[in-house]
């Protein structure tokens, strides 16, 4: 005899799986960030971030992105309902909110709905050939300190 799901069970169910994989995609934000005591937190070589593509900071709620020879330490924190952004897997150099299907560019701006602010800059600099991102100071995206750009 096949017994019927209550419901209950359907809506534990439905809860962890609506909200597992954004636990899990928050639980690095929860680990203990190296930056020093000004809050600059090393991450990656320049030439560890392809053209069009992000890569998160660990530790940070932090991602850098890099398009042409701009790289950018944008918050990885939805300016919707603050869920945690991530790389599409669907669309190339588009970061997506997993709760309400947000999407960002890679200059942080928004590109679809319900946010309607883009994501703040974080200021960024290069600490002997290693991008460093400042963990607590956002500023503005025209700022001097919001982006490095490389050489051609
Ligand atoms: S929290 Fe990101 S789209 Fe709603």
């Amino acid at each position: 005899m096949l017994l019927e799901p209550t419901r209950r069970q359907i809506l534990c169910a439905t809860v962890a799986t609506v909200t597992l994989p954004v636990l899990l995609d928050n639980i690095h934000f929860a680990a203990a960030a190296d930056a020093d005591a000004d809050g600059w937190l090393p991450s990656i070589k320049p030439d560890a971030l392809a053209d069009g593509t992000f890569v998160p900071v660990n530790g940070a709620k932090i991602i850098l992105a890099r398009q042409d020879h701009k790289i950018t330490a944008l918050s990885r924190i939805c300016t919707h309902k603050q869920c945690a952004v991530k790389p599409s897997k669907k669309k190339a150099g588009i970061l997506i909110c997993p709760c309400h299907n947000a999407e960002y560019n890679l200059a942080g701006e928004v590109v679809t709905g319900p946010a309607k602010e883009p994501l703040p800059h974080h200021a960024i600099r290069l600490v002997n050939g290693t991008i460093a991102v400042h963990v607590k100071n956002q500023v503005a995206a025209d700022a001097p300190d919001a982006s490095l750009t490389l050489s051609p």
